[in-house]
């Protein structure tokens, strides 16, 4: 009882949507910087498949040494729970690779925009996978937000079709993800959750990164980066944005526990109309004033999709409540 009495978490107690509102500012705040500093690896090191393991072992290392000091304490696994969770993670593996190969492959704002798909996918997931109805309105609204990418797309600098096809992938991937994860709702903390998530999901990256880069960065790979930026920055660049991976994903988690699936689903896109706006700067990219008008055109349709699906999803509680 003691710790409860601690001033700063009666603060926080007092004050949730405060602590909601920090965890969403973390979330962004940590994508954007991974985003940046991922994409700068890339451009010195073109290794997605590669650099997506270390994205994981760097999270699962410092899992472990948080399990190790007890923050926080680890839950109990069984057979039954693992079980639950294997599809969630392999997912969740499939999607991280196939982002950054579309990352390493085209301009980060171009990803990004092609995931703001998502929305998309999970409505149509709904629909014909878990065979829920999505009523006309809804997927009318979608209609902007294919027409804005596919706008962006067109004229899209650095388009091609690994980056492109690649985060279709991802999309999908996610999808199922999120599919499988209403499956696996369990009684477990999100941050244990995903840590055992990032365990799982590491042991999958392994095979492909062997199969399809192996050879390549054995041969000059890695002399080729160090020989670029040295080993000191090789090494430090690789650890921080694997900090920054796990803590942003770890942050997205623990908002997950703390809202709705949609406010969740929006604030996602949100949070890629801040990479956007920052990997522009960041990079200095050009983008055609076609693909700025199709990206806005899609983050406004998505804004839409969310709040028509919102008033649905309240006018059925009410309903329910009467
Ligand atoms: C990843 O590396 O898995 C991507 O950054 C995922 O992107 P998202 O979390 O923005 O969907």
């Amino acid at each position: 009882a003691g710790d409860a009495e601690i001033a700063p978490v009666g603060f926080f107690q007092k004050y949730p949507a405060l602590v909601t509102g920090f965890f969403f500012f973390m979330w962004y705040f940590l994508n954007v910087i991974f985003n940046i500093l991922n994409k700068k690896i890339y451009n010195y090191f073109p290794y997605p498949y590669f650099v997506s393991v270390i994205h994981l072992f760097v999270g699962v290392v410092y899992c472990l040494i948080s399990w190790a000091v007890g923050l926080p304490k680890r839950a109990p696994i069984d057979s039954n729970l693992l079980k639950l969770l294997i599809p969630v993670a392999v997912c969740h593996a499939l999607g991280h690779v196939t982002s950054n190969v579309s990352f390493a492959a085209v301009a980060v704002s171009f990803t990004h925009t092609i995931k703001a798909l998502e929305p998309f996918f999970n409505a149509a997931a709904s629909q014909f996978i878990l065979g829920q109805s999505i009523p006309l309105t809804l997927w009318l609204s979608l209609a902007p937000v294919v027409i804005g990418v596919s706008m962006a797309s067109l004229t899209e600098l650095s388009f091609n079709w690994t980056g492109f096809i690649s985060a279709m992938i991802s999309n999908i991937s996610f999808t199922y993800r999120s599919i499988y994860s209403k499956k696996a709702m369990t009684d477990m903390d999100s941050t244990n959750v995903y840590a055992y998530i990032s365990i799982i999901a590491l042991f999958v990256c392994i095979p492909p990164a062997i199969i399809f880069e192996g050879p390549q960065l054995m041969k000059h790979g890695f002399t080729d980066a160090i020989a670029k930026v040295g080993m000191t920055k090789f090494i430090s660049d690789l650890f921080w944005v694997g900090m920054f991976y796990h803590l942003y994903n770890q942050l997205a988690t623990n908002t997950l526990e703390r809202v709705a699936p949609l406010t969740h689903a929006v604030g996602n896109v949100l949070k890629r109309v801040f990479v956007i706006g920052f990997s522009i700067l960041a990079f200095g990219n050009k983008i055609s004033t076609q693909t700025g008008i199709g990206t806005a055109i899609a983050i406004a349709g998505v804004a839409m999709y969310s709040f028509i699906k919102a008033r649905m999803e309240e006018e059925k509680r009410q309903m329910k409540a009467a």
